[in-house]
């Protein structure tokens, strides 16, 4: 096997399917798993190297299901086991690897282990799987990232942590019996035969002895202040155990099976301790899709990634976008009236300029995808998906909408269904009866995967020639080094290999002082050197 090969999750673009919106094969408006298998080839054809899915698994989808019900089972919305094992195959005989999302942090409230627990009496065996007090208050001020408290009360009078919605409470990780539980989890889906997984809030999973208040009561919910020391809640050491023994499980199958940290860590010296030798695999680079997209941002950010990352021998995991925040297509659009994009756009916010955004996104791919490391895509990017301020509040699914009293609109603009054959039917093709769980803008028709099919220019074929190149060139294994002559407070320029890849932030044209450089505004160049 040669380099590329053995270490495929080095280099690999990794795209992330959200099962709920890719396409939906039995019509009822809702993903599914068989229609993930029917357009695989359309993947294959992307030019990428293996899909994430986000969680399938049996769930009262109180968060789109990451609040599972049994980890061992597929949710009937989604299909079933068989059809699971239909698309692993499928994707395995294109060629594609397959993560899966496992969720660790918390159940949902319907699992078998938090209904046993409530059934239980306080101080018993099955309450030791969650974390409960006792107390007329909430054991302290903990508040859910999803707004309100991060405690609810059972009728017996104790209080259940929950760092996300209600229905979803923590698990205890320091007990013993959870820690096992887990493993065999990850056994049951590296034996079907899985290449990996994302790890859903590994940050989250330790908590401090004694469960104390945040240091911050303004700040008990605002995950974690960088430079600050950890709260009570995030990044505890007692994980890194934890993930050691996985690594030991996940190298001990044949095939090199990879697992992603969703490890929401900064600074990026930190983070890199999440992808030390025996632990993670990959972690993504947040800080990169945070970074203000400026020259002087984006350079601070890759010069830290590529220190931090090289310190533990771990590739750099770039990613611009994902089911969690804002589209890029959009983020980079101007002003839409916030500054933060954790949320997608609501009606109080302005719509962000579509053509800007996209032709600033696309130019920041391209600027990522010549980086030597990993990539992840969120599905829908490659079609160049904006978000929509008209999307009304009665669809809303996003637990952050209703625990904010709408105040937050929550991350749904993001989970849009896929439009796949323009003006088909209501759901531009994401099935064949037109019923979409959210309703598309009315502009995804004019982005359906059909209109940019060999389409000279379109995003898809902008996305497919890159994704070609980036292979023939082995730009994920490749070098890196700033072409310093070519940048400045609006541009910046790196070699990968026989790469020259040049990226223009500015509004105004740019030229270098032999004319024989010229770009656009919002523009990316890649021009191959002999
Ligand atoms: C992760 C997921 C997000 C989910 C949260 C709680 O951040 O990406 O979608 O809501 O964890 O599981």
């Amino acid at each position: 096997m040669d380099q590329a090969q053995l270490d495929w999750w080095r280099s690999a673009v990794i795209y992330q399917i959200y099962p709920r919106s890719f396409a939906d094969a039995n019509g009822d408006g809702m993903g599914d798993l068989p229609g993930i298998t029917s357009r695989l080839g359309s993947l294959k054809s992307l030019g990428i190297d293996a899909i994430w899915l986000s969680p399938f698994m049996r769930s009262p989808q109180k968060d789109a299901g990451y609040d599972v019900s049994d980890y061992c089972d597929v949710d009937p919305l989604f299909g079933t086991l068989d059809d699971f094992d239909r698309m692993l195959a499928t994707a395995h005989s294109l060629g594609l690897r397959v993560l899966i999302d496992l969720v660790p942090n918390h159940t949902s409230d319907q699992h078998e282990w938090f209904k046993r627990a409530v059934a239980a009496s306080p101080g018993s065996p099955e309450r030791e799987f969650y974390h409960f007090r006792d107390g007329d208050t909430p054991p302290n001020n903990w508040q859910s990232m999803f707004g309100g408290p991060a405690w609810t009360r059972l009728p017996d009078g104790q209080w259940y942590c929950h760092l996300f919605d209600s229905s979803q409470p923590d698990l205890n990780w320091e007990n013993p019996k959870v820690q096992e539980a887990f493993e065999d989890i990850l056994r049951f889906w590296l034996d079907r035969g899985v290449d990996g997984f994302r790890v859903d809030q590994p940050h989250a999973m330790g908590k401090a002895a004694g469960l104390p208040d945040h240091p911050d009561v303004e700040r008990a919910g605002a995950g974690f202040i960088e430079g600050e020391p950890s709260p009570p809640m995030w990044f505890q050491e007692s994980v890194h155990p934890i993930f050691r023994r996985w690594r030991a499980i996940l190298d001990s199958y044949p095939g090199e099976r990879a697992m992603c940290g969703e490890a929401y860590v900064l600074p990026l010296s930190f983070m890199a301790l999440w992808v030390r030798p025996d632990e993670f695999h990959q972690t993504f680079n947040f800080r990169y899709l945070d970074s203000p997209w400026t020259a002087k941002d984006i350079r601070k950010t890759i010069d830290e990634s590529f220190a931090a990352f090289g310190a533990v021998g771990a590739p750099s995991t770039w990613v611009l976008s994902n089911h969690d925040v804002m589209r890029h297509a959009s983020r980079m659009g101007g002003d839409f009236g916030r500054t933060t994009a954790s949320d997608g756009v609501g009606p109080n916010d302005k719509q962000p300029d579509a053509e800007l955004g996209l032709k600033r996104a696309v130019a920041a791919t391209l600027f990522t995808l010549g980086l030597p490391g990993s990539m992840y895509l969120y599905q829908g990017e490659e079609l160049g998906l904006p978000e929509h301020t008209t999307l009304a509040p009665e669809f809303r699914q996003d637990p952050t909408f209703a625990r904010t009293n709408g105040e937050r609109v929550g991350r749904d603009g993001c989970r849009v269904p896929l439009p796949w054959e323009s003006n088909v039917n209501e759901s531009n093709g994401f099935n064949q009866t037109g019923k979409s769980w959210l309703p598309q803008p009315a502009s995804y028709s004019n982005y359906a995967r059909d209109l940019q099919e060999g389409v000279e220019g379109s995003t898809l074929e902008t996305y497919k020639w890159a994704l070609a190149k980036r292979k023939e060139l082995n730009l994920g294994h490749g070098t890196f080094e700033w072409v310093n002559e070519l940048c400045s407070d609006t541009s910046l320029a790196y070699r990968n290999g026989s790469l020259l890849v040049i990226h223009n932030f500015g509004d105004d044209v740019l030229e270098s002082e032999n004319g024989l450089i010229h770009l656009e505004a919002n523009q990316t160049v890649w021009l191959e050197q002999s």
